[in-house]
């Protein structure tokens, strides 16, 4: 990174907040660059990287309890503007000796927010505002020294500072969109009070983590597990911009991907951006093994075992192999518990990398959001098609065909698939929708085609909207769309003779058929 804007950084401190990740990267949409770090960073290391802000973050606990996370209070004296948020607005009132404790009601949910106070905070904004609160305690009287600039109708103390010190605290939640004016309040802080310049962009994400692999990797040899999918993509693209031909990337076709999907990765990553590739051809392995195995788990377990052998014995052939880059995003962190946030699933990542392999780690994408990735492979020249791509499953079609996966089947469902994929995309509709695809369940129905019968297999529609697969609306996809898919579906794959639409939500459904 640049050394002026290494120097305009802003610092979010983990409070162990479900929103903490969101506050920088809601920063960093300012074009601001912004970090998290673990709110017991030792002061010496925060004041050495130089922040132009400090944020502090919401958080779990009590600034009450016995042991509530508390940062170094030398940070509030290092001449650096401070904005707590939530537990962060709390801590400044309990290090500044204000007064916090629990009302009779905890407050979620939306409500409104009075400035009564001019501040820099909320500058051009609306005197009454729709706010975010998510909270159990509040701050009940300020610190001396600090002025209170708004209020709800449950709060005396919704926001408050000590414009001389430069610490602010807010008890809503500005990175959350519900918080109409949120996004600007937060560049109110960064532009006005820190005076920071918005200067910061993809590119910088993309300086940064090649400067980071670089310092990690040294002289060392890297492999990547290559899915095809925008990930494993952008970080191995990363990773070799940072260290070229000390990576080498593998791509397992384990003979259940969609169509043309091992052609456009190798396309892509050999001939376009010639980077080393190992492509492994293992579709009579994988095949070989799930033979006449019909259980969802069973399929699940061979492909995950299958995976890691056949992984392991190419590392292994390569020699010499220190790092493995995957493509682990915050939403896989986050979700798996970090040390301060409570832990809400565990979270398996990369389609059965190995675990226990003996490996570092290096995790170019670790801090951030889908959508951010998505940009940086814009950035870096990934085709839209990987960048764009719905999610699809380690397992892939094995978990789409229900019953035991045979050539013939996966080759009539690749086929449905691609229909499908193609008519979605020239109806528009692909990126509005999480996932669209085929499914073929075991099953044979009667039909007649000119004056022929068939006994032949149904192909299920399943297509959903969602924004995190957490939980998912099955679309409601256009009659027209659905009827040309449909009958080029019977006309044009044989062994098909009928097409049936799933239209559950997940819960109770779940979005894969297995
Ligand atoms: P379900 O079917 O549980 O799926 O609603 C939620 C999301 O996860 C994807 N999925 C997987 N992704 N390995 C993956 O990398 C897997 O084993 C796996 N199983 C499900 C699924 O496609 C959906 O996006």
């Amino acid at each position: 990174m640049r050394r002026e804007e290494e120097a305009r950084r802003v610092l979010v401190l983990d409070f162990g907040g479900q929103y903490a990740q969101l506050i920088a990267r809601r920063v960093r949409e300012c074009r601001v660059y912004s970090e998290l770090i673990p709110y017991d960073t030792p002061l010496a290391r925060i004041a050495s990287a130089r922040p132009a802000g400090i944020i502090l973050s919401g958080g779990p606990r009590s600034v009450n309890d016995a042991g509530a996370p508390t940062p170094d209070p030398g940070i509030l004296e290092l001449g650096v503007p401070v904005l707590g948020i939530c537990y962060g607005l709390q801590l400044l009132a309990r290090m500044n000796g204000g007064r916090v404790a629990r009302p009779e009601h905890a407050e979620y949910g939306g409500m409104t927010l009075t400035v009564v106070a001019e501040s820099p905070l909320f500058r051009d904004l609306p005197a009454e505002q729709a706010c975010w609160m998510s909270h159990a305690d509040a701050v009940l009287e300020p610190p001396p020294g600090f002025t209170v600039t708004a209020r709800s109708r449950s709060l005396p103390v919704a926001a408050m500072e000590n414009a001389e010190k430069r610490l602010y605290g807010v008890q809503f939640h500005p990175e959350v969109r519900h918080t109409r004016y949120g996004q600007d309040l937060l560049k109110n802080f960064l532009y006005g009070v820190c005076d920071i310049a918005p200067t910061w962009t993809p590119v910088s994400i993309i300086e940064e983590a090649v400067e980071r692999i670089q310092a990690q990797v040294g002289t060392g040899r890297v492999i990547c597990g290559l899915s095809g999918g925008v990930d494993s993509s952008v970080a191995a693209l990363l990773t070799y911009r940072a260290v070229g031909d000390q990576l080498t990337c593998i791509f397992v076709d384990h003979g259940l991907m969609r169509k043309g999907e091992g052609e456009e990765v190798e396309n892509a990553f050999r001939h376009h951006f010639h980077v080393p590739l190992v492509h492994v051809r293992a579709q009579e392995r994988f095949l070989g093994r799930l033979a006449g195995v019909t259980d969802p788990e069973g399929k699940r377990k061979i492909i995950g075992e299958e995976f890691i052998r056949t992984f392991e014995e190419e590392a292994r052939r390569l020699g010499d192999v220190r790092f493995l880059v995957q493509g682990t995003l915050y939403s896989d962190v986050i979700e798996s518990g970090t040390r301060d946030a409570a832990k809400i699933k565990s979270h398996h990542n990369v389609g059965g990398l190995p675990e226990e392999m003996d490996f570092e780690l290096v995790e170019p994408l670790r801090m951030l959001f889908k959508d951010e990735v998505r940009v940086v492979g814009e950035e870096l020249g990934l085709p839209e098609s990987i960048v764009w791509r719905q999610p699809f499953p380690g397992p892939g079609l094995a978990i789409r065909i229900i019953g035991d996966v045979t050539e013939e089947k996966l080759a009539i469902l690749r086929e449905a698939d691609a229909i499908l994929l193609e008519e979605v995309r020239r109806a528009g509709l692909y990126r509005e929708l999480w996932q669209s695809f085929a499914v073929l369940p075991s099953i044979r129905s009667v039909g007649v085609m000119g004056d022929e019968r068939t006994y032949a297999y149904p192909i299920v529609i399943r297509a959903v909207t969602s924004d995190d697969a957490m939980t998912a609306d099955w679309a409601r996809l256009p009659y027209e769309l659905l009827e040309r898919v449909s009958s080029r579906i019977i006309n044009e794959v044989p062994g098909v003779n009928r097409v049936a639409l799933d239209i559950s939500s997940k819960p109770p459904s779940t979005i894969e058929w297995e």
